[in-house]
Order: structure tokens, then sequence, then C-alpha cells
């Protein structure tokens, strides 16, 4: 295939950036979308230009660190991670326009890079569960209905991508947080600290400047794990009851 990608380029968090245009020949459909970056940055260093940074590692849509605005979609076209999306879901002479995540909460360090460490300081809010610690408990020792341990391994699918702020229109990442809520609040282990976590992550959330969730959706939408819109009803029925325990 033969594209014309349009990337945003920026050296650093204070630049405007901008778009630039790259012309790709020899794209194979069997390529990952990163693998086709990967093609463009070896073109460019053959060429003593600088290679354009994107964040990856796992690239088995695991760790969460790929993401990019892929022609408007948060990882683009399929609901998968970006790591994940394969050049089969483009056609011979498209253009693609990439660009990274877009949100006050998440500065772009370089080009496609942003950081997210807002949402690091966000878990770190959730602070510790008093579970004790020692030799592994038997697995049977506390047990759990299989509805709630289903409920908190679905909801711990959240890989911390970003897409669900990328796609609200008001930068929210209330999905996310709903999702770490959740997957914290289902186990009998997570009960004792279940008020503050949410007060604290909540509050976290808001420092970092993210916006309010309105209910529009875009978030689960675009999610490459599927979580689902209520897990944030379940984070704010859990704000609620630890408001009304503190009054
Ligand atoms: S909720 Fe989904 S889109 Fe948001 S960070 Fe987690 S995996 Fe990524
Ligand atoms: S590189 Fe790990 S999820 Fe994409």
């Amino acid at each position: 295939m033969k594209l014309t990608l349009k990337i945003w380029r920026q050296n650093g968090p204070d630049d405007k950036g901008g778009a630039v245009t790259y012309p790709i020949d020899g794209v194979s459909e069997d390529m990952s979308f990163l693998e086709m970056l990967d093609v463009l940055n070896e073109e460019l260093i053959a060429k003593g230009e600088e290679p354009v940074a994107f964040d990856s590692d796992c690239r088995e849509g695991i760790c969460g660190m790929c993401g990019v605005m892929i022609n408007g979609e948060a990882h683009g076209p399929e609901r998968v991670a970006t790591c994940q999306l394969h050049m089969r879901s483009f056609r011979d002479g498209d253009e693609i326009v990439i660009e990274p995540w877009r949100a006050d909460a998440f500065p772009v360090i370089k080009d496609l890079c942003v950081d997210r460490g807002s949402f690091d300081r966000i878990i770190q809010a959730g602070g510790y569960i008093s579970a004790n610690t020692g030799s592994a408990p038997d697995a049977h020792a506390t047990p759990v209905p299989k509805n709630d341990a289903d409920r908190a391994f679905m909801a711990a699918e959240c890989i911390g991508c970003g897409a669900c702020v990328a796609a609200c229109p008001n930068g929210s990442a209330s999905l996310f947080l709903g999702a770490k809520i959740t997957h914290l609040g289902e186990f009998p282990q997570g009960q004792p600290e279940r008020d503050a976590r949410v007060m604290s992550m909540t509050a976290q959330h808001d420092h970092e400047g993210f916006g309010g969730c309105t209910n529009l959706g875009e978030c689960s939408r675009a999610c490459p794990k599927g979580i689902p819109l209520n897990v944030i009803s379940q984070m704010n029925g859990d704000l609620l009851r630890s408001l009304r325990h503190q009054s």
C-alpha cells in the first residue's frame, strides 16, 4: 500500500507543533500500525531526519503505553489498542492523520508522546488495602461470590491507556477512575478503605484537571478493553455512600 501520513510533530511541551506530511510506500496489510511507524522512522533516520516519537512497550494490548488519535478516533477505527491495529484496516491511497491524545491533563512531551503521570497519581491517591502481609493465604480463605469476582476482573482489564480521556469531549477520566474503583471495591479485601479510596481518587482526578462526566459514552465506545459505562455509576454510588457515612 501507498499511504500519506499527516503526523503531529512537536519538539516539546512548549513548542507550538504542527502536522507534517510523509508519503510512505510498500506498507503491508499484515503490518501492525506501530510497525508501519517503525518503517517510517527507519526511512527518516536513513535520511538523517529525526524519527517520530511515539510510546509503546508490550505491543500486545496489555501495558497501555501506546495510543494515538488516528483520523480523529482514539486508537483508530477498530476497538483495539493502537499496537493491535493492523494496516488491513486501511486502503491503498489512504491519508491517515496521526495526533497525540488531546487533553489538558495529558500534556504533550514530544510528537505523539503525552505525559500520563496524572493517571499514576490518581492510582497513588487510592492508597493501600489493609490486607495482612506474610505468607500467601489459602486461595479459598476468603470466599468471593462469582458475580463479584467476574465484575472485579472485568474492571481490572483497564490498561490505563487514556483513550477514554482522549475520546471524551470533557476530557474526563471517569471511565478509568470508575474501572479502578470497581476493581478494588468488589472484593472483601477492598472494603475497609472503600470510602476513603473513592474520596481521595475522585479528588485527585479533579485536581489533575480532568473534566466532569456528562454521560456521553464516547469513553466506553473508544475503550479497547470494553469497560462499560456502568463502572461510572458504581463510582458515583460509592462516592454518595462515603459522603453519607461522613455526615
Ligand atoms: S477505561 Fe479503557 S480507555 Fe480508559 S484507560 Fe482504561 S482501558 Fe484505556
Ligand atoms: S504497547 Fe502495550 S498496550 Fe500497546
